[in-house]
């Protein structure tokens, strides 16, 4: 018995803004962000546009591609570090009622940019436990609401967007998601946060509070290159397989020369690293599905193709799957 994913969805906000719009609104240049970061352009959700309803229009494209109705689901589990609401109710519980996949078990997973790995083994092993079918696993995320928008050093790397999987169990052994790998190291927690408290504490205060993301950027990015190269050596060695069996590694798509400087450390040829985050920035848990989706649509993902997926992110957390297409 194994779990594979059986279909991919997206959905991308209309609104696109390039570099140099960017420009003119910070002390940016569209060279500064290309040669730093890889990122050309970001989409940005709409007024009223809400993770919810970016999760639940990726989740219908994934359902019709799977020739499944919402019915069909056991299990919805999203990841997002964005939900509609502070707590409660959850984003999953929104999306199950906007698709109607009424009566499934609905939760949410906050794992940062790792959350649709962490996301994909949650319900990988409630189906197993629970001897459910169907599960759609989901990342969404509306990033550009916490984005600081005079924060230079932040501003610049996220975008908005939501990609989903229909997650099945199937019989045949040795295909779908043959290993999963999770971990954390909480004592980064400081490094990549969601600032909420006010600036200033004072009782005559009445501005209200508006949360803004917070970011190491160094610390981050030394563990990001660090972790890429940590969790390909441990997926192997938890495995049969070598470096070379694998067709692609889609990675966290949070910076490309992060991503070259890991391949550089485990002496992997760039081009085996699938990244889009020239278009569509760095989309946290969202970026891998994706990214997972556009690969399907350019014909890239063929059956019995092994595939790693590789995230990273606040927490600081991090986790890596092998998948046999
Ligand atoms: O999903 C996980 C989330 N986060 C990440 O993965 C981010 C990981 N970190 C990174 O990707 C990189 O650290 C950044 C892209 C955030 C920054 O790149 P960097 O090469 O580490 O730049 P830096 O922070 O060392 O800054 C270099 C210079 C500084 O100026 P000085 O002090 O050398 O004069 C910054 O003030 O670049 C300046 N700078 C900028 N200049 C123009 C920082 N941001 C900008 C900007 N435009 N947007």
């Amino acid at each position: 018995m194994s779990v594979m994913i059986r279909s991919t969805g997206v959905a991308i906000p209309q609104r696109r803004m390039e570099n140099a719009e960017l420009a003119a609104m910070v002390d940016t240049t569209d060279e500064w962000i290309r040669s730093h970061t890889g990122i050309r352009c970001r989409h940005i959700a709409a007024d009223g546009e809400l993770t919810s309803d970016l999760a639940a229009a990726a989740a219908t494209m994934a359902l019709e591609r799977a020739g499944i109705s919402a019915r069909e689901i056991d299990l919805l589990v999203l990841a997002t570090a964005t939900p509609d609401y502070l707590g409660f109710p959850s984003t999953a519980c929104l999306v199950q009622r906007k698709i109607g996949a009424d009566g499934c078990a609905a939760l949410d997973v906050v794992a940062g940019c790792t959350g649709f790995i962490y996301a994909l083994e949650v319900a990988a092993a409630m189906l197993e436990a629970r001897g459910g079918r169907n599960a759609l696993v989901i990342g969404a995320e509306t990033l550009t609401r916490i984005t600081d928008w005079k924060d230079r050093a932040t501003c610049v790397l996220f975008g908005d967007g939501a990609g989903a999987a229909v997650l099945s169990r199937i019989e045949e052994g040795g295909r779908g998601v043959l290993k999963t790998i999770l971990g954390a190291e909480g004592s980064g927690a400081g490094d990549l946060y969601l600032v909420q408290a006010p600036r200033e504490r004072s009782f005559e205060r009445s501005e209200p509070i508006v949360p803004r993301i917070a970011m190491n950027g160094q610390n981050v990015y030394n563990f990001a290159v660090k972790t890429i190269s940590v969790l390909v050596g441990r997926l192997l060695h938890a495995s049969v397989y070598k470096l070379e069996d694998f067709a692609w590694i889609v990675p966290h798509q949070a910076n490309a020369r992060i991503v070259q400087a890991a391949a550089k450390r485990l002496g992997a040829p760039e081009e085996r690293f699938y990244l889009n985050l020239e278009e569509y920035a760095n989309t946290s848990s969202a970026s891998i599905p994706i990214a997972l989706h556009e690969m399907t649509e350019k014909g890239l993902l063929k059956k019995g193709d092994l595939v790693m997926l590789i995230g990273f992110g606040s927490g600081l957390t991090y986790g890596a799957a092998a998948i046999r297409w």
